[in-house]
């Protein structure tokens, strides 16, 4: 039988109230034995039959796994790897990493996205090694209170690195227990997030935190995955309210807010002088601070090469539209938003060079030293300037 979620009917108020309801019917009716076989058969699991072999697994450095940590945020495990034993390798301590240049780092950073989370790990890096001597915390507390690790990431490193007892709560677990104990309550709402995270902690091994924190993350990524999960390999199969049921599967875990995409159109000209290309540092508060692009015109809507040539803030820079040439377009989706990014070349007669503000001249041949957003890096790959 189809289920229905208790955000699909009901006015936001409405929402609430029910939430609080199902949180409290949901403690009421927590099944200890349930909880039991649970962790048991996990970690039994985790013993015998999960053989996922990751570089940062058993991994006790806390550097290590905290830079693991922040690497595998958004980012799958497979392609989180190559960036993991890059970032190992080039800086083995967090005093090599403090040491290293900011443009360094975003090169090596370069194809992960969401920059913030690079910009914060140098940051907490330097905050470490100046403030700390080099000291990685050893508390859940301090953990958290260091900048770019949130709940998920303190609870794995004191965990992993220190044995203390916090169990992670990520979208691996929110799916697990949604779907073992049928739970329906949004994942996103005050009482959801209360729930599963006084739920995820009783569930841990007291004496293997470690242990355990690995095998629900394991499972959620190789047994129970968002579509098609593997039920019949599943060592908690036995009492999963969801085993089997595909309408179940499909719902769990419910969300109740809607993520609201905005499109941004993004038209890059990439002036050429010579051999040269201008190229300029995003500096704004907005997404991409501190990558590098071309000249950059935002609009609401695509723009045609005229409309390009007529904008005022170019101030007559391209003569007219026979100088300037379409490239092509690229999208790419973030979290709450699409970019659309257009590319024009136009070759810049050397008086108007100077027009340019803010950025610098490079040689086409040096303009892999730079850190880029992914668009641009796909562009460049594409037309072979890299
Ligand atoms: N995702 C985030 N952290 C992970 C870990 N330690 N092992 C596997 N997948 C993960």
């Amino acid at each position: 039988m189809a289920k229905v979620a208790v955000t699909d009917y009901f006015s936001e108020k409405k929402q609430t109230a029910l939430c609080t309801a199902v949180y409290i019917a949901c403690l009421m009716n927590r099944d200890s034995a349930k909880e039991q076989y649970f962790t048991k058969a996990l970690m039994k699991w985790h013993d015998v039959e999960n053989i996922r072999s990751l570089p940062w697994k058993n991994e006790q450095d806390p550097y290590k796994i905290w830079l693991s940590e922040i690497i595998l945020q958004q980012t799958r495990s497979e392609q989180g790897k190559p960036y993991y034993l890059k970032f190992t390798e080039a800086y083995p301590t967090i005093k090599d990493l403090a040491a290293a240049p900011d443009d360094e780092v975003f090169r090596l950073w370069q194809g992960l996205g969401y920059y913030n989370r690079c910009r914060n790990m140098l940051h907490t890096a330097r905050y470490i090694n100046n403030e700390l001597s080099g000291t990685f915390p050893n508390t859940y507390e301090e953990i958290l209170s260091l900048k770019g690790i949130g709940p998920y990431t303190a609870a794995a490193i004191a965990s992993f690195a220190y044995g203390l007892q916090y169990a992670v709560v990520d979208g691996n677990v929110y799916r697990v227990l949604s779907r073992y104990f049928g739970i329906e309550l949004p994942i996103d709402s005050t009482e959801g997030k209360k729930l599963f995270a006084e739920l995820a902690n009783a569930l841990l091994h007291k004496n293997d935190s470690a242990g355990y924190n690995q095998a629900i993350m394991d499972l959620g990524a190789t047994v129970c995955t968002p579509s098609n999960p593997n039920c019949t390999q599943c060592p908690v199969e036995k009492y999963c309210l969801a085993a089997g049921d595909k309408d179940m599967i499909a719902m769990l875990p419910v969300k109740s807010k809607k993520i609201k995409v905005n499109k941004r159109y993004f038209h890059y000209i990439l002036f050429f002088s010579g051999n040269e290309v201008w190229v300029k540092q995003r500096a704004s508060k907005d997404i991409w601070q501190g990558l590098h692009e071309f000249y950059l015109i935002e609009a609401d809507t695509a723009l045609t090469k005229q409309e390009l040539v007529n904008k005022e803030e170019l101030n007559g820079l391209i003569p007219s539209v026979k100088n300037i040439e379409y490239e092509g377009f690229l999208s790419q989706r973030l979290t709450h938003r699409i970019i659309e990014s257009h590319f024009f070349k136009c070759q810049l007669p050397e008086r108007n060079k100077q027009q340019l503000k803010d950025g610098k001249w490079v040689k086409i041949n040096e303009l892999n030293k730079f850190a880029y957003p992914k668009t641009i890096v796909s562009f460049l790959e594409k037309k072979s300037y890299f």
